[in-house]
């Protein structure tokens, strides 16, 4: 392979992909990236208001760009953005799964204990993560297994690995979307084609709206006991910037990948490999 092969291989041109969430902080990242690499565009969200913000960061429009209306809990909403999608673009050739995230109500502290935690929280927490993964991927991964080519991303999280303290019901549905990503994977390669490949991103700790109020105290923006820890067990002493996990995500979804199936690969740097001693 020499740099011009190389350099082709992200050249997205013709390709399309799918971001659910993608108005959010991590997925807005990966959007703007793909159109860069001329990749065609679907920004899902249940914010098109949020998702048209992600647009105007995009200065050089090479692939297209769309916002469609999605909600990951509500099927028909997707079937209906895949027709939209579909009409737009022609076919789909990724998925990533990047709608998630917590509830404080779903966490424990000091002014909450596990039992006292909202069922409702919990079940919105699983719901959200584990089903806002499955079903988008039921509505777009069989268009994808009808081409019987692509590439699917799920995010997964370090709270998967070992659970975290406080974020019982998002350590427990992660953990589902790890399990998820390699069952998929079997199944997308056995099933419907050895071209099909699913995989997920492991992300550590990245400051942003979903986490924020864990990781920063809310009045003066300080870390708080949990961020400083956080830093104090990540051996490259920082929190993850979106542009992160772009590397990983372009090469999972380009040719240069084409062996890769069911793996879930941490960016987090080096979090998951230390100790703590
Ligand atoms: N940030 C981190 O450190 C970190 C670490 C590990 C894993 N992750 C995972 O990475 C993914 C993205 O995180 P992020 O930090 O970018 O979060 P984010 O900024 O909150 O983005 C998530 C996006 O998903 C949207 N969304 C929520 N529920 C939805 C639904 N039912 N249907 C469609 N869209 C929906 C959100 O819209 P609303 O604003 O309307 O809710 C938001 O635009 C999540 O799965 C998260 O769990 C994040």
């Amino acid at each position: 392979m020499n740099l011009a092969e190389l350099t082709q291989s992200y050249d997205f041109s013709g390709k399309s992909v799918v971001i659910t969430g993608g108005a959010g902080s991590l997925g807005g990242e990966m959007a703007c990236a793909l159109v860069g690499c001329n990749a065609n565009v679907a920004i899902l969200d249940r914010d098109t208001a949020l998702a048209e913000r992600v647009l105007k960061r995009i200065d050089t429009k090479v692939g297209q760009v769309i916002v469609v209306y999605g909600d990951v809990l509500k099927a028909d909403s997707l079937e209906q953005a895949r027709k939209v999608i579909v009409e737009s673009f022609g076919r789909i050739d990724g998925l990533i799964n990047t709608a998630g995230g917590n509830r404080p109500e779903a966490t424990t502290g000091p002014d909450r204990s596990f039992f006292e935690l909202s069922d409702e929280a919990l079940r919105f927490v699983v719901d959200l993560n584990l089903l806002g993964t499955i079903l988008p991927t039921k509505v777009f991964g069989k268009q994808i297994a009808e081409q019987k080519e692509g590439s699917i991303i799920n995010i997964s999280s370090m709270a998967a690995l070992r659970p975290l303290t406080r974020v019982v019901g998002y350590s427990a549905a992660k953990a589902a979307v790890t399990n998820f990503t390699q069952w998929l994977s079997t199944y997308m390669a056995r099933e419907c084609s050895p071209k099909i490949r699913v995989n997920a991103v492991s992300p550590g700790f990245f400051l942003t709206d979903q986490n924020r109020y864990l990781l920063t105290d809310r009045d003066t923006g300080a870390l708080t006991q949990r961020g400083q820890s956080i830093l104090d067990h990540t051996p490259m002493r920082r929190f993850g910037q979106p542009e992160d996990l772009l590397g990983a995500v372009l090469w999972l979804l380009s040719p240069l990948s084409a062996f890769v199936t069911g793996i879930v690969l941490p960016i987090d740097g080096g979090f998951s490999a230390f100790g703590g001693v």
